[in-house]
């Protein structure tokens, strides 16, 4: 794996600069006692990883370093490797339709499968009217906030309309889509929250790869975000899930999803026929954005797009809820240089 000296020495800069040793130790007294461990020892390992193998502490800690072979490690990605690639792969300039929602709307209209309305566009009575067709709204900061930007509105609660827009772009939600009904056998999971797939596509110009296939379940809140409370699964190439879902940050596992009590380890994706080949449509689109996180909301009528991320995301196995020792680096190396 090659990644430009430039670029590594500015990483371990700004590792250095954000240094702190409370959070090193914070990390491993967290995995030492979740997995036994002499804390001294992880955080030794814990520095040398960061220092020599681009693994950020935060890496470290949700792909279950400590438990893993120096062989092992080395399948995995890293932060660093996938933010790397994303910045190499990917044309910067391109990626702003990524970047900005209402963008992402009308580039992947025919993906999207949801009328929405942008405030700085549309009046209190557009907003008045699309409510009519739409009770529930979803009001977005049109511009990424790590999953912090996305709310939810019931129609009926709104008596004056003209305030309510006034409020919204104020708030800085300016873009507003009707709410996606989801597939009942997801909605069976957790009927409150639209229940997301997040696949990370590799287009290589002729065919699209699907490098990364992870499940999330929310727990009622608007999102599935792991700050609103969500968890995820791995999922193998036919969309079943492998083993249980946690949310990365600890070491609650989710053999079944807690509100709702359904298996998450017997979990299979509706349609994931139909998403896989909704993602070898949609990654073709912007072609100088080969490298693209999707986030996949399966509808009873289908599969659509609600967002692509051209810096993915990472999602690697965690041995200690799949079982499985290997990363998906050899699956990206197998298709792209970097
Ligand atoms: N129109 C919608 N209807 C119902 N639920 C939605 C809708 N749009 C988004 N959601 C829910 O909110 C979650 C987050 O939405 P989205 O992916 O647009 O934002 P985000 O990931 O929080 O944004 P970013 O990470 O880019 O800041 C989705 O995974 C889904 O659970
Ligand atoms: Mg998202």
């Amino acid at each position: 794996m090659k990644i430009d000296l430039d670029a590594r020495v500015k990483y371990l800069m700004r590792r250095a600069r954000r240094f702190s040793p409370s959070r090193v130790t914070g990390f491993a007294r967290q995995i030492a006692r979740e997995q036994g461990k002499w804390m001294p020892a992880v955080a030794i390992d814990m520095l040398f990883s960061a220092a020599f193998h681009d693994t950020a502490f935060i890496d470290y800690y949700e792909a279950d370093f400590a438990a893993l072979t120096r062989k092992e490690r080395k399948t995995f990605m890293t932060s660093l490797v996938q933010h790397h690639i994303a910045v190499k792969l990917n044309d910067r300039g391109a990626a702003e339709v990524f970047n900005d929602k209402r963008r992402f709307h009308r580039r992947f209209a025919d993906f999207t499968g949801r009328e929405w309305l942008d405030l700085g566009q549309a009046g209190p009575d557009e907003l008045a009217q699309f409510a009519t067709r739409h009770p529930v709204l979803i009001a977005k900061e049109p511009i990424s906030r790590e999953g912090h930007g996305v709310f939810r509105y019931d129609a009926a609660d709104v008596s004056d309309w003209p305030a309510f827009h006034t409020e919204l772009v104020a708030k800085g939600q300016v873009l507003v889509e009707e709410a996606i009904v989801q597939h009942p056998s997801l909605a069976a999971y957790c009927a409150g929250t639209v229940n997301t797939t997040r696949l990370v596509s590799y287009f290589d110009g002729t065919d699209v790869h699907i490098l990364s296939r992870v499940q999330k379940f929310g727990r009622g809140a608007v999102s599935d975000q792991f700050t609103w409370g969500g968890f995820f699964t791995m999922l193998d190439k036919d969309g079943h899930s492998v083993g249980r879902g946690h949310s990365g940050k600890n070491n609650t596992f989710y053999a079944v999803h807690p509100d709702s009590g359904l298996s998450i380890v017997e979990f299979q994706v509706p349609l994931w026929n139909e998403v896989v080949a909704l993602i070898d449509r949609a990654a073709r689109v912007v072609p100088e954005v080969p490298y693209v996180g999707w986030d996949v909301a399966v509808t009873p009528q289908g599969p659509v797009l609600i967002e692509g991320n051209w810096v993915p995301g990472l999602y690697e196995t965690r041995v200690t809820a799949t079982g499985i020792r290997t990363g998906s680096r050899p699956e990206h190396e197998a298709v792209m240089t970097w």
